[in-house]
């Protein structure tokens, strides 16, 4: 059951995709409060209420006990006590005596307090007379969620290619380094499907164009690289360089396409490039125009973006570096003391994403000058609409690859997002194993991190042992900061067993790819907490650090330095499987309950529900050569199981033609074990226990 209620006239910001009719009646289980410029909804939780939800944010999959905000915001120290990242996604769930979610649909920045002043409440604080309300109850929070996804529509389902594994580093800066990257990748025997390129590929950090002299013939090159499986995925940034020369500039400027003051003049941000201009993405002939550009880079063969820094980042407004300029200016020379050293620190620090600069530029939305600040939260989704839009146009049948950093709930339509930029801390493992199923909630299924961490320098262990866990994730992409050390796998003195995981991954996809697509078009959950599959069982419901992935695996990932094994809580009698270094695996059926589990670091242990089996492909060098007609069933059963696998073309949008559904099934008869498919042209084995 889904009721929409309206406060104050809310605008429409493409989240929902269904349409309901509004209530007259009030918000169940909330208390509502609404002042001039604000409205409060209150709630008491239980004792035994878990709330869920919230998507790319911090700390728990149980989000008590913090308080959050919708803000979407570039911070790359995401430490425990920071309260909003990229993205703004505001749907909670609470489960307990009693399941519901609500989602809140407006722009405006929201406070979410949940149980942090009081541990019995939460209060969710919109900064706005405006919002529409969904809220949602059902007898299982399975369902709960299951019906706030019919809400805002199928979730953005990528290219087959982009379930390989990917190599990004800010920044390689010339063809012929990212030549010896893929070559290193295939002379060790390393898989690879995509190679990204960050901010150095473009001509002085131009959006839409390539440095000539670091990348001759970059339509040859493209080519080369298709030859040899592998996509390069160029990054696009959301401010436009102010550069009387460049034609994007002088294009925007002549139309009316950026962002404005309150006087008329082009709002001007520093971001990479120095002074840009934002376009103004709220404008749909903004979005063409824009969307439009992408073609320069298809038109070569690009068939993969990622849209950055578009929350959108501001390192500096020429108001805000003024006036800072100006204090710091009033400051000299003086005898600085404890207030005055703290104020000329902040007053510096406080020039880059300083939300006082949201209120200097304006959208135009239907004719009418809205400040950014009121719509600061969708900006990044509407630069991936322009995307989005220019791709349907381009080619309505071919899937891209597409990943944003700044989201709203609605984007996941059109696009994946990766999670920002972590660091290389085992915290920050731990961290994106947790926000995988809160993203999944809101529509978010294509997602992963920056597998090794971004910020700081890697170790060997830490890539390992995070690749273990991505090897899972849809987005496996290993990406690290300029100025930080290498972390291509190849790198490492150990580099057998890094190939040997990323060949697991390549072995798990016909699994892993068969799930994702089935979990988006059901409006199912690719990642689930334990609680959503064992709601009964009150250890599982409190497991924060193991995941169902899809319907028939279990993780449980090892994010502790030096640690050769952990401790496993299994809801019920599972196959342990634990994939070795040589390629092999061992299976074994292990007992409901808590289980030390060893898994030294080149070891990759997963589990298998009972009366579940998977399909396990032979290992390839790319998406490209990997072999989904000859499969290996692996599994746990007493009798008989069907699996439905899910097999396309890997490019076109055609998911619901029935032929790319093959019902696999084992019997098991005794000893005897038999296997069939509604294929014919499959070649199974099997691996039954
Ligand atoms: C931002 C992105 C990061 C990228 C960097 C340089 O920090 O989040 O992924 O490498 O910009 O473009």
């Amino acid at each position: 059951m889904i009721k929409k209620y309206i406060f104050g006239s809310p605008m429409n910001t493409g989240a929902a995709a269904l349409k309901l009719s509004d209530e007259t009646g009030s918000l169940p289980v909330f208390g509502t409060d609404i002042s001039e410029n604000k409205i409060t909804l209150t709630c008491t939780l239980s004792e035994r209420d878990i709330v869920y939800g919230l998507g790319e944010a911090n700390r728990g999959i149980n989000k008590r006990g913090w308080h959050y905000e919708a803000k979407n915001s570039d911070d790359c120290v995401h430490t425990e006590n920071k309260t909003a990242l990229y993205g703004s996604h505001n749907f909670v769930a609470v489960s307990g005596c009693e399941h519901f979610g609500i989602f809140i649909d407006t722009p405006a920045y929201i406070h979410f307090d949940i149980g942090y002043t009081d541990p019995d409440v939460m209060t969710i604080d919109i900064h706005s007379p405006d919002a529409a309300v969904y809220f949602i109850a059902a007898d299982d929070i399975s369902t709960v969620v299951r019906e706030f996804r019919q809400l805002i529509g199928k979730s953005y389902i990528p290219p087959l290619w982009a379930f390989g594994y990917q190599q990004s580093r800010w920044g390689y800066k010339s063809a012929d380094e990212i030549r010896e990257v893929v070559e290193n990748h295939r002379s060790s025997g390393i898989p690879l499907d995509a190679v990204y390129m960050d901010i150095d590929y473009m001509d002085g950090y131009r959006d839409f164009t390539v440095d000539s002299v670091k990348f001759p013939e970059f339509d040859k090159f493209v080519s080369e690289m298709k030859e040899n499986n592998i996509h390069l995925v160029p990054i696009i940034d959301a401010g436009v360089k102010i550069d009387e020369n460049y034609d994007v500039y002088r294009e925007g400027v002549e139309n009316g396409y950026f962002c404005k003051r309150a006087d008329g003049s082009d709002f001007v941000a520093g971001v990479w490039p120095g002074r840009t201009h934002f376009p103004d993405f709220f404008m749909p002939e903004t979005r063409k125009w824009f969307g439009e550009k992408y073609r320069r880079l298809t038109e070569l063969g690009i068939d993969g973006f990622w849209n950055d820094m578009n929350e959108p980042a501001i390192f500096y407004s020429e108001e805000g570096l003024r006036e800072a300029m100006e204090h710091v200016d009033r400051l000299k020379g003086e005898n600085l003391g404890i207030d005055s050293y703290f104020d000329l620190t902040g007053t510096v620090a406080g020039i880059s994403n300083n939300v006082k600069d949201y209120d200097r530029f304006y959208h135009t939305v239907d004719g009418e000058k809205i400040p950014h600040s009121k719509l600061h939260n969708l900006y990044g989704m509407n630069m991936t609409k322009a995307a989005a839009e220019a791709f349907e146009r381009f080619d309505p049948c071919k899937r891209m690859l597409m990943l944003s950093r700044s989201s709203y709930i609605g984007m996941h339509r059109y696009s994946g997002i990766w999670t920002g930029d972590n660091c290389s801390w085992w915290s920050h493992l731990l961290m994106s194993i947790k926000q995988m199923p809160s993203l999944n909630m809101c529509g978010f299924l294509y997602t992963g991190s920056d597998v090794g961490g971004f910020g700081n320098d890697t170790t060997p262990d830490l890539l390992m042992r995070w690749l273990e866990f991505a090897v899972f994730t849809p987005l496996m992409r290993n990406h690290s900061a300029a100025g930080t050390r290498d972390q291509e796998v190849y790198r490492f003195r150990n580099s057998a067993a890094f190939a040997n995981i990323i060949r697991l991954r390549y072995r798990l996809i016909p699994y892993l790819y068969s799930e994702f697509v089935k979990s988006v078009l059901n409006d199912d959950m690719y990642f689930r907490p334990l609680a959503f599959d064992f709601p009964d069982d009150s250890i599982a419901v409190g497991v924060e650090d193991q995941l169902m992935v899809g319907n028939s695996v279990m993780i449980a990932p090892v994010y502790e330095q030096n640690a050769r094994g952990r401790i496993v809580y299994l809801p019920e009698e599972m196959l342990r499987v634990k994939y070795l270094p040589d390629g092999s695996y061992e299976t074994r059926v292990m007992p409901k309950g808590h289980s030390y589990v060893s898994a030294e670091l080149d070891e990759v242990v997963f589990f298998i529900r009972k009366g579940h089996f998977i399909p396990l492909a032979d290992s390839a060098n790319s998406t490209a050569e990997l072999n989904m007609k000859k499969l290996t069933l692996l599994g746990y059963l007493d009798y008989k199981a069907n699996y439905l696998m899910y097999s396309d073309d890997g490019e076109s949008k055609d998911y619901y033609d029935q032929n790319n559904y093959i019902t696999l099934t084992v019997i098991k008869d005794n000893r005897d074990i038999s296997v069939r498919s509604s294929a014919p042209d499959i070649e199974l084995a099997a691996d039954i226990k």
